[in-house]
C-alpha cells in the first residue's frame, strides 16, 4: 500500500514571548490528533514542539496535500490559537496567515513536509525508519548545509561508498525568492557538487527541497523550503522549517545524518529573526531561552509498522549527553558572534532583515540621502 507521512507545523501562540506553547494548546493538539485517528482520518499521529512551533506528525492513506489533512491541520491549529488567545498568549495566531485556506495550507503560513510511498516492507525497504526535524528561529535553508553533508560527502557519510549509495542523490533546490510559483532545479550528485554548494550556500534564497536516489528513484527527504515574507508580504515570523528524512538501507544511516548539526553552523533568524546565531541541537519540546533566541533544532526517530503506525516509542536523537558539548559549542558561538552586536555578519544584510522595523528606520534614513551638490539622491529602499 502507499502511505503519506505528512509534518505540519505552525507557531500560532506562545507563553512569554516567542517561547513554547502552552501546555494547554499541546494538550489540546493532541487530543484533536487522537479523535482524528478514532474517526479514522489518521493512521497515527504525534505532536511536540520544538520552541515556540507545534508541530504535527501524521501517517494516512491519502496522499500529498490532501484537502482533509491540510484541514485537520488548520483547524487544529485553530483551536491552539483559541486557547493561545483565551490565556493573552504571545504571537496568536501568528503563522495562520489567510482567513481560510482552500484546501491545501501551503502558501497560508504553517510549514509543511510531506512524503508518500510505497509501503511494503519488502525489497529495498524491508523496514522503513524515518525522522522527522523542527527548527525554530531560523531560516528555510538551515538545512541545507547538514543535509548536503549527509548525502552528498562521504567525510559525513561513508554509506555513499556502498553499491546502493554510490551513485548519488538528486537534490531538488527551490529559489525561495520566485513568489510565482515552486521554481526548481535538479542537481545530481557527487558531479553536479560544486553547483550544489554555490546555490546551497545561500540559505535565504535557495533551500533543498527534496533529495531522491538516483539508484532506486525512492524519495529520502521533504523540507518545507519557503519564506513566511514571500507569502505574506511582510514579515509576521521566521520560517522555522520543517523537514522528513527516510533513513537507513538505501539511505543514509541516522548517525550519518546527524553528524553535521555537530557542526552548531551559523544561520540567519536569530532575535527579530534578523540576527545570525548558531544552530543548537535539542531535544523535542524545548523552549527558546537562550541568548538572542538562539536557533534550535530538534530530531525525532521513528519505525513504521506495516500498517502504518508508528512505533511503540519513538528516539529523540537531540536528547542524550553525546550532544551536550554540541550545546556548549553552540553556546560559545553565540556569545562570540553576539560580541559584535550590530555589525557586519553579526545581522543579517538589508534586504533580509526582518520585523519591517529596521527596514523603516533605515528607509527613513536613505530619503535624507542627498547629493554633494544639494540633488535628491534617491536610491531605492
Ligand atoms: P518566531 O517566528 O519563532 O515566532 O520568532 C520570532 C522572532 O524572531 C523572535 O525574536
Ligand atoms: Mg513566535
Ligand atoms: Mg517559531
Amino acid at each position: 500500500m502507499k502511505i503519506t507521512i505528512s509534518l505540519i507545523k505552525a507557531d500560532v501562540g506562545s507563553t512569554g514571548g516567542h517561547t513554547e506553547p502552552s501546555y494547554r494548546m499541546m494538550e489540546a493538539s493532541k487530543e484533536e490528533v487522537s479523535d482524528a485517528i478514532e474517526q479514522g482520518l489518521l493512521i497515527d499521529g504525534f505532536v511536540c514542539h520544538t520552541g515556540d512551533d507545534i508541530a504535527l506528525l501524521m501517517s494516512h492513506t491519502h496522499g500529498e496535500g490532501n484537502q482533509d489533512i491540510h484541514q485537520f491541520a488548520w483547524n487544529t491549529f485553530l483551536k491552539a490559537t483559541d486557547i493561545a488567545r483565551e490565556y493573552g498568549l504571545y504571537g496568536a495566531g501568528q503563522d495562520l496567515l489567510v482567513d481560510a485556506p482552500s484546501g491545501n495550507v501551503r502558501g497560508a503560513g504553517p510549514a509543511v513536509a510531506e512524503m508518500e510511498f510505497d509501503h511494503t516492507l519488502s525489497g529495498v525497504r524491508a523496514a522503513e525508519s524515518f525522522m522527522m526535524l523542527a527548527a525554530d528561529k531560523c531560516g528555510p535553508g538551515a538545512y541545507n548545509l547538514p543535509l548536503f553533508l549527509g548525502f552528498a560527502d562521504p567525510m559525513y557519510c561513508a554509506g555513499l561508498m556502498l553499491p546502493p549509495m554510490i551513485r548519488g542523490f538528486t537534490f531538488h533546490i527551490i529559489d525561495m525568492d520566485n513568489t510565482g510559483g515552486d521554481s526548481i532545479i535538479e542537481l545530481n550528485a557527487p558531479e553536479d557538487y560544486y553547483h550544489l554548494a554555490a546555490l546551497l550556500r545561500d540559505n535565504e534564497r535557495f533551500g533543498i527541497d527534496s533529495i531522491y536516489s538516483r539508484t532506486y528513484d525512492e524519495r529520502a527527504v521533504a523540507v518545507s523550503a519557503q519564506r513566511l515574507h514571500s507569502i505574506a508580504g511582510k514579515y509576521t515570523g521566521k520560517d522555522d522549517p520543517v523537514a522528513l528524512v527516510r533513513n537507513q538501507g538505501i539511505f543514509p544511516a541516522p548517525e550519518e545524518l546527524i553528524s553535521p548539526y555537530a557542526k552548531v553552523h551559523y544561520v540567519g533568524g536569530g532575535a527579530r529573526g534578523s540576527h545570525v546565531m548558531p544552530l543548537m541541537p535539542v531535544p523535542i519540546n524545548t523552549p527558546v531561552t537562550g541568548m538572542y533566541c538562539l536557533p534550535l533544532v530538534s530530531c525525532a526517530g521513528f519505525s513504521l509498522a506495516k500498517d502504518g503506525t508508528f512505533s511503540d516509542s519513538y528516539v529523540d536523537f537531540f536528547d542524550n549527553p553525546a550532544w551536550d558539548e554540541a550545546r556548549l559549542h553552540a553556546q560559545r558561538k553565540a556569545v562570540e558572534i553576539r560580541s559584535q552586536g550590530w555589525s557586519g555578519a553579526a545581522m543579517l544584510p538589508y534586504t533580509e532583515l526582518e520585523y519591517g522595523g529596521f527596514r523603516d528606520t533605515v528607509g527613513g534614513l536613505i530619503d535624507r540621502f542627498a547629493f554633494r551638490d544639494g540633488g535628491q539622491a534617491g536610491a531605492s529602499k
